[in-house]
């Protein structure tokens, strides 16, 4: 006997699980990747103002990408935390619900430990010694720390090296005892903190500004251009030129969305990273002196630079830290970045 043909019914039925199981196909391989429904879109959130390092270099990666990749790839900027914070985007880009973001290097700390290294007190004299360990083989393997999380780091970007701000002038590490030091999610800067008799508190940047303001914290630290595009300077009278610590971006990609893209999309887009990357680190300084010059002139803090024995007592005391962190980081690591500057 001829089976019976089927009803209307059943047709559907089986025309939504054939959509269905497509939907879930594109979902699982990415194949929605492809352009022929428009241009790919990089939603890519940050938490700094555009005239920043980071936001300098986002903006410019924009640019390159939306002219040479015009209708086929677009990138959309969201800066100064609108979209979102850094901690938030961590968790959005692991979703694909965001495709690229440059979150500082010390708040990955919840994901993997390689990263400490970048928060050693004292590790790097300046920006080239961090350049130079980067570029290293070590520096490179670590753009792949995050790869059993489903997230790839493409490039690193600087800010700056790191500064105090407070309510008093840090000269010495043991003025900055009992103070409430607003820092970055990262144990070996809240060690930093405890190690110099402060209290380290972990904050969000957006909530940097009024907790200073209200007095929820004393004192924090970070660049020169953060201290002055956030305004901490109008809230912090004193900020003591120390430059004890790097500040860093890892820009980085969900690895699924990444490597579902169209191979010559991909190594176009890598050019582009890798031609802002050279651009934005050589930016970076004199974005930062210039910061720092406009702190001056506007006289609302005063800053205050260190003697070489002053400096040398902040070295001592934050020494400590790199033992504390030496297993978790590894020492070939620690001695893999020191050997970088010679
Ligand atoms: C901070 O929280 O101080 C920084 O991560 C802000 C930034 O992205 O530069």
């Amino acid at each position: 006997m001829m089976a019976s043909k089927p009803g209307i019914k059943e047709l559907t039925r089986q025309a939504l699980r054939f959509v269905l199981l497509l939907t879930l196909l594109f979902a699982l391989t990415g194949c929605g990747r492809d352009e022929s429904n428009g241009p790919i879109v990089i939603k890519f959130s940050h938490v700094t103002a555009p005239a920043t390092p980071k936001g300098q270099a986002a903006d410019r990666f924009q640019a390159l990408v939306n002219e040479r990749l015009e209708g086929r790839v677009r990138v959309k900027i969201y800066p100064s935390g609108q979209l979102m914070n850094d901690d938030d985007s961590i968790d959005a880009l692991a979703f694909g619900e965001i495709q690229m973001i440059a979150v500082s290097l010390s708040k990955f700390d919840r994901l993997t430990h390689r990263f400490q290294v970048f928060d050693l007190p004292f590790l790097f004299p300046d920006l080239r010694a961090v350049e130079r360990f980067q570029g290293s083989p070590e520096g490179q393997q670590l753009l792949l720390a995050m790869s059993d999380r489903g997230l790839l780091g493409l490039t690193f970007w600087h800010n700056g090296m790191k500064q105090f701000s407070a309510p008093l002038p840090l000269r010495t590490p043991d003025a900055a005892k009992d103070l409430k030091f607003r820092i970055m999610e990262s144990d070996v800067l809240q060690e930093q903190i405890l190690q110099i008799g402060g209290n380290p508190q972990k904050m969000a940047f957006g909530e940097v500004y009024q907790a200073l303001q209200t007095g929820a914290v004393d004192a924090q630290e970070n660049t020169w251009s953060n201290i002055y595009s956030a305004k901490f300077y109008e809230v912090q009278p004193f900020l003591t030129e120390t430059n004890h610590g790097y500040f860093g971006y890892l820009v980085t990609v969900n690895s699924s969305f990444w490597t579902a893209l169209p191979d010559e999309l991909r190594v176009e887009i890598e050019a582009i990273l890798d031609e802002v990357t050279v651009w934005a680190n050589e930016q970076s300084a004199s974005i930062n002196i210039a910061a720092k010059e406009k702190i001056i002139a506007s006289g609302s803090s005063e800053i205050v630079s260190l003697s070489d024995a002053e400096l040398e007592q902040w070295r001592s005391a934050t020494r400590p830290v790199w033992n504390r962190f030496e297993k978790n980081i590894g020492a070939d690591m620690i001695e893999a970045a020191q050997r970088a500057p010679q």
